[in-house]
């Protein structure tokens, strides 16, 4: 499988799919990226992934069959360490059901490095980072795309619907289209060299199950007509490194309209964002997070700065990342 990082990793030996060495220790730290949903016009069907933040998991094979969660730190309590509530642990269940594993015994620590509920993509970077973590100890039996279904599980528990377009990003790295859900399609895309994303986190809750239950299920087919010409021309943007066609189809008719009004100063950083010489501007998933991709990092930084002094004046307080696209999903830290 192709192998996207470079630090040695201590594996099980299969054994012809069974360890029969004692493998109690073996453990690794893994990092795996936030991301950004939609990216404006793909509701559910395009992402792509960060460099920071992120999340970490730590993970250790024990002789005792199960998945246990040992600790979190980062939630401020408020994620659960029963293992088949918590996203991570029950994704990792799932892949060792999958593998015909479910002898190996596995303790797991979560490391929250980024906002819960901030429309990064949270539960997906602590489920892939599990994810990838686990692939890692029982020596890649699958490959990468091949982990994008056990993720869409996490997210299923988290939010209530397996959303591939945080989680296929997150292990995959760069831009993703989620061509189809039924058969899954995941097919990544190209990053124009030198883009930037500037990302800026107003410190309110919006849970993505909440910001989905608020969209409406029926379109208007004009609406739909608009909304796909935009999805088409971003990912040609994409392939041809067209910044204007990007920009020109970062645009929402459908779900922006709507959560929008749950974030504080949206319109107000949507103009400082065009102002200042943003390619586009919208919401990172499902909020409150917002982003604009850039040509380079000084715009980005320019953005995110006039963005946060807004929102401290209307009393918001705020986080900013600044990111070039991460090319290389998780990696073993
Ligand atoms: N596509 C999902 C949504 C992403 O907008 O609800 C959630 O991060």
């Amino acid at each position: 499988m192709s192998n996207n990082n470079t630090n040695p990793v201590e594996t099980l030996d299969m054994n012809n799919g069974k360890a029969k060495a004692p493998f109690r220790g073996l453990g690794v730290r893994v990092f795996a990226p936030a991301t950004v949903a939609n990216v404006v016009c793909g509701f559910d069907v395009l992402g792509f992934a960060v460099n920071e933040p992120g999340d970490e998991v730590e993970m250790r094979l024990t002789e005792t069959p199960g998945v246990v969660i040992k600790k979190i730190t980062g939630d401020d309590g408020r994620l659960p360490l029963d293992a088949a509530k918590n996203t991570v642990s029950a994704s990792v269940q799932h892949y060792l059901q999958h593998i015909n594993r479910l002898d190996v015994g596995v303790e797991i620590e979560l490391h929250k490095k980024m906002p819960i509920g901030s429309g990064l993509g949270s539960s997906s970077a602590s489920t892939v980072a599990g994810l990838f973590a686990i692939n890692k100890l029982m020596g890649d039996l699958l490959t990468p795309k091949e982990l994008v279904p056990f993720a869409m599980k996490g997210e299923e528990l988290a939010c209530g619907y397996g959303h591939a377009d945080n989680v296929a990003p997150a292990i995959l790295g760069g831009f993703v289209l989620v061509r189809s859900y039924e058969p899954l399609d995941v097919i990544s895309l190209p990053t124009p060299a030198g883009m930037y994303a500037a990302i800026v986190y107003p410190e309110v809750d919006v849970p993505t199950k909440d910001a989905r239950q608020m969209i409406r299920s029926k379109v208007f087919l004009k609406d739909a007509v608009t909304q796909w010409g935009n999805v088409a021309g971003l990912v040609s943007g994409l392939f041809m490194n067209d910044f204007d066609l990007i920009g020109r189809s970062m645009k929402d008719v459908l779900v922006e309209p709507t959560r929008s009004i749950l974030i504080p100063g949206f319109e107000e950083m949507r103009n400082i964002a065009m102002e200042n010489g943003a390619i586009g501007f919208g919401i990172s998933g499902s909020g409150p997070s917002v982003f604009a991709l850039t040509k380079d990092e000084e715009t980005a930084k320019k953005i995110t700065k006039a963005q946060q002094q807004h929102l401290h004046k209307i009393n918001i307080n705020s986080k900013a990342y600044v990111s070039s696209v991460n090319a290389e999903g998780p990696r073993v830290i």
